[in-house]
């Protein structure tokens, strides 16, 4: 289809996360024509659900370089050193500018900002607000904001693809926007900017602490548009997630690291706490330690899950200090007060993603990535806890520094109609789900070259089958475009370059553990792995 309608704007951010909607504020103060679109509401995407905190150097003898040095144990050899640097030196004040916007952090009794611990970290670096709503608190502050300066948004919009001008600049993106009056259907939105913010993509596995806008929208515009993606294979799997039966699927509920970081313990079905004598830090390891412990312990005990036990904290700290939790357990029937909370891994977080240099550019001229869906490098092979929501601020804040700066001039898109049309061979519905278990099976917690053969076999046969749809070979009805079916034809792609990564890195480092590979191997593992695809190719 032509496009219904199209405005123009100086700079188009799409998500609305503590990376979108940062980028945005900062681009409108410099005097930017600033549009931001949204695929659902304002506050729907995954900065709402962070529940422990946000990192950083604010702490009586704490120090960025500290921060540096947690940051890059915890990266497994892959961080790049400079952009971990930019985040540490620069976060605190980045969250002390968040302040000035409105967020209201937890204090101590003295007025300074309370701090706890995660995983990882050996000081108390994690600010928190609400107890546990860290990310609720952050998302009202800047969706206020938003409102306050009256900033043009566009909610119900999915992103489908970068237009681009004659030299292949940035000029735009199309959208798919339901029921929003006059931007209604598929559009465009004509900038020289263009802001990926569109969060991680951990809905391509059955089970995920990310909420259902997680497909991976900006990875697969990013690739389709040419520009250079890495380190996908590095998806975080949260060691603690409230269990809720092995078919449970979609979002599952979040058990903060904050909660083992004020003193609770992972124990097995006996209640042996198995984590002591694995790591100095016992179950305050980093993320992928605690996460492969918990799956071996759950493997070797033929168990679906292990249990996070703080009932030693009593019922008003309960209340007091993770109130979020425990409505969310005491809803499935489970009072953490009383007795251990069932937990197991789940997808979480996409250490990798679209890459970018120090100021958030991209390889497609006039395309930034910021937040989850971007790779600056920070998070190597496996993030630190908390340093996401910080990574969003920092690199919004320079993003938005160097278009101000560069202050690029309108140009038109020259994709011509196509650049309206189905993308990709729109996959039909059900396909959502089959990626999820070939997802699931093949490419979790514990990889091997068999299971990501054959994973990465399921995923090519979708993809045959979605083409031979598309040119009516298969004799099935065409798939009608809409967001649904964009949705699942980003989550088949970023799927497949996934797993291709993971089939590429053959040893275990950081969050991606192969059994068949389970070394280290610094030799050949220390490189990144980028993937960029012809635009034609995808
Ligand atoms: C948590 O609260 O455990 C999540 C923190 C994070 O993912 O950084």
């Amino acid at each position: 289809p032509a496009p219904g309608w199209a405005i123009d704007a100086d700079v188009v951010v799409v998500g609305s996360g503590v990376a979108g909607l940062t980028t945005a504020l900062r681009c409108a103060a410099a005097g930017l024509d600033t549009v931001v679109v949204t695929k659902a509401r304002l506050d729907d995407g995954s900065t709402r659900w962070a529940q422990g905190g946000i990192a950083a150097a604010l702490g009586e003898g704490d120090t960025p370089e500290q921060h540096l040095d947690d940051t890059l144990v915890a990266g497994a050899g892959l961080c790049d050193e400079a952009a971990v640097r930019t985040l540490v030196t620069e976060g605190p004040d980045a969250v002390r500018r968040l302040i000035s916007t409105g967020a209201h952090f937890d204090t101590t009794d003295s007025g300074d900002i309370a701090l706890t611990r995660e995983g990882g970290h050996h000081r108390r670096r994690i600010a928190h607000a609400g107890g546990d709503a860290t990310g609720a608190e952050i998302s009202r502050a800047l969706v206020g904001a938003v409102r306050e300066a009256a900033l043009h948004t566009i909610e119900n919009a999915l992103v489908l693809d970068l237009l681009t001008d004659a030299e292949g600049r940035t000029a735009g993106v199309s959208l798919h926007v339901m029921g929003e009056g006059q931007h209604d259907g598929v559009g465009a939105v004509r900038a020289p900017s263009v802001v990926l913010a569109t969060g991680g993509m951990g809905q391509v596995f059955s089970a995920t602490t990310n909420p259902p806008v997680s497909t991976g929208d900006g990875v697969a515009l990013a690739l389709r548009a040419g520009a250079e993606v890495s380190d996908l294979e590095f998806v975080q799997f949260h060691p603690t997630v409230l269990f809720l039966g092995a078919d449970s699927e979609g979002q599952q509920p979040l058990v903060s690291e904050a909660v083992r970081g004020e003193g609770a313990h992972l124990v097995d079905g006996d209640g042996v706490r198995f984590m002591l004598g694995q790591h100095e830090l016992a179950e305050l390891a980093p993320r992928d330690i605690v996460a492969k412990a918990i799956t071996r312990r759950m493997l070797d005990r033929g168990a679906e899950h292990m249990y996070l036990d703080a009932r030693h904290f009593g019922a008003a700290m309960w209340e007091q200090r993770f109130p979020t939790i425990l409505a969310a357990c005491r809803s499935h029937g489970i009072d953490p007060v009383t007795e251990p909370i069932p937990v197991a891994p789940a997808a979480h977080y996409a250490s990798g993603g679209v890459r970018t240099d120090l100021r958030g550019r991209t390889t497609v001229p006039g395309l930034y990535a910021c937040g989850e869906v971007a790779c600056t490098g920070v998070h190597g092979a496996n993030r630190l806890a908390s340093n996401s929501l910080l990574e969003g601020l920092v690199f919004a804040e320079r993003i938005a520094a160097d278009i101000a700066e560069a202050r690029p001039s309108r140009t038109e898109p020259a994709n011509g109609p196509g650049a309206w049309d189905a993308p990709v061979p729109l996959p039909a519905p059900e396909t959502r789900a089959a990626i999820q278990r070939a997802m699931t099976r093949g490419a979790g917690v514990l990889r091997s070259a068999d299971s990501l053969a054959a994973a990465a076999e399921e995923l090519e046969a979708l993809h045959r089958d979605a083409a031979a749809d598309a040119e009516g070979a298969s004799g099935a009805k065409a798939v009608v475009p809409g967001v649904d079916a964009w949705e699942v034809a980003n989550l088949l792609l970023v799927s497949r370059v996934l797993v291709a990564a993971a089939r590429d890195r053959e040893e275990t480092r950081g969050c991606h553990w192969r059994e068949d590979r389970p070394d280290r191997d610094d030799a050949h593992g220390r490189r990144h792995l980028v993937v960029r695809i012809a635009p034609d190719r995808t």
